[in-house]
């Protein structure tokens, strides 16, 4: 698991000013080129849950967008579904809706009225932690749903902006943090 965890965090790159001044952007590309990084990364996540909650799971729920490069596959490897979170206008028929802001203005979220039963339980994934909003928003809207969050897992956490502390009581993990 160490070495998962090496191949993982050796394949996130740096850029500074992206996508404005004084934003450190942590890029995953080199880890999806990677057959052999990605892999280690679903593992790593799927192991933590398996852990965690057994076989308690009933969905893995991903986020819009880069939250869908992980979903599909840690949905997969717990042999679980996926349903989709998207971004406003995305999803067609009766849909649930939770907005939460951004540097400038607001977004919005959507899932779809039909995704899930009350009280099947879920774990959302995403690639990034950062300020918690868009984490936050999605369990706002699973809870729309009478649908449980088990934990919200993604593989990066920016630790400083204490995005974790907005998820309230629902458990949060990451595979790395960075300040
Ligand atoms: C990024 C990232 C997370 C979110 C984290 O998504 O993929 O989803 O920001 O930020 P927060 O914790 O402050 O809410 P972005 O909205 O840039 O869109 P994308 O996933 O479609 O690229
Ligand atoms: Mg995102």
């Amino acid at each position: 698991a160490e070495h998962d965890l090496q191949l993982v965090a050796r394949r996130i790159r740096s850029f500074p000013d992206f996508p404005i001044p004084g934003v450190l952007f942590r890029d995953i590309s080199p880890l999806l080129k990677d057959p052999d990084s990605f892999r280690a990364s679903i593992r790593l996540l799927a192991g933590h849950l398996k852990t965690t909650h057994g076989g308690k799971i009933d969905y893995i729920a991903g986020l819009d967008s880069r939250g869908f490069l992980f979903g599909p596959s840690l949905a997969q490897e717990l042999g679980l579904g996926c349903v989709l979170i998207r971004k406003r206008g995305k999803l067609p028929g009766p849909t649930v809706s939770a907005s939460y802001a951004l540097e400038y203005g607001k977004a919005e979220l959507e899932i779809q009225k039909d995704a899930l039963e009350p009280g099947q339980k879920v774990v959302v994934v995403d690639d990034l932690l950062a300020t918690g909003g868009t984490m936050r928003a999605a369990c706002e809207l699973l809870g729309q749903l009478r649908a449980e969050v088990l934990e919200c897992v993604s593989l990066v956490e920016l630790t400083s902006l204490k995005g974790r502390e907005k998820l309230g009581a629902v458990p949060f993990f990451s595979l790395l943090q960075y300040e």
